[in-house]
């Protein structure tokens, strides 16, 4: 019988998922997602624009997909630091890190949810694919305003959560169960990606997602989606 990954989202079983998926993980985002993943993240960066000299950070890292991104765009004179729970992403983030020994960036392995970093330093933060992750969404928000300078700007890339039943909702289902979960499947990752589904289960849609930030105390919030309707970018500023 298949064991059911992650109904609990518990700090250990998330790592633990992570730790499992890291190998692939970069591999498999490029299949599932046709590559576009790439644009979507380089789409977040534009729209929040570090430039050089700027500290930027970027929580739930990974393999540091976005902290390479903010570490050239804040080159000359700025840093860029990623934060994991997870230790096997960051082994292959600072593998990746060893052939551009030139970028300044910098790896923790910590906890979105209590950094332990400075409050009120960091010109921005991002967040991709983490927040859904997280076993409090607000929580999470609440330590990027934390860590964030007055006039820091945040965003945070994710799947949407389209209103059910909708031609977009109903497109996230057939994709995620047709082709997500069958390709992992092949990588001997069935449950680690059927958690995805899981996770949106209980992540807050866009508005809602917009809300929150709102009481954590952020401005200028926005939140759009991309990619028809299948990702969302909440925008927001300190
Ligand atoms: C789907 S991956 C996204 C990785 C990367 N940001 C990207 O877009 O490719 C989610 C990452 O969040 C990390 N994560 C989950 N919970 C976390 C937490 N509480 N603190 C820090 N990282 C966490 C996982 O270990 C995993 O590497």
């Amino acid at each position: 019988m298949r064991t059911t990954y992650m109904r609990s989202f518990e700090p250990a079983s998330v790592e633990n998922l992570f730790d499992t998926v890291a190998p692939s993980y970069d591999r498999l985002n490029d299949i599932l997602s046709f590559g576009l993943h790439r644009f979507w993240k380089r789409k977040l960066l534009t729209f929040l624009n570090p430039i050089p000299g700027e500290h930027w950070l970027d929580l739930c890292c990974g393999t540091g997909d976005m902290t390479f991104s903010l570490a050239r765009r804040v080159t000359p004179g700025g840093t860029a630091l990623g934060i994991d729970s997870a230790i096997q992403p960051l082994v292959i983030a600072k593998k990746r890190a060893a052939a551009k020994p030139f970028l300044p960036i910098s790896w923790i392995k910590g906890d979105a949810l209590d950094t332990g970093l400075p409050s009120d330093y960091y010109d921005g933060a991002v967040i991709a694919y983490g927040l859904r992750n997280l076993a409090s969404p607000s929580k999470g928000l609440a330590e990027l305003y934390r860590v964030i300078k007055s006039g820091g700007k945040a965003g945070i890339l994710d799947f949407n959560k389209p209103c059910y039943n909708s031609l977009s909702y109903r497109f996230q289902k057939f994709y995620l169960r047709v082709l997500v979960v069958p390709i992992a499947s092949k990588f001997g990752l069935h449950d680690h990606y059927a958690y995805i589904e899981e996770s949106l289960k209980r992540f807050p849609a866009g508005k809602d997602l917009a809300k929150i930030a709102d009481q954590v105390g952020f401005k200028r919030i926005s939140y759009l989606t991309i990619a028809f309707g299948q990702m969302g970018i909440l925008l927001v500023e300190k």
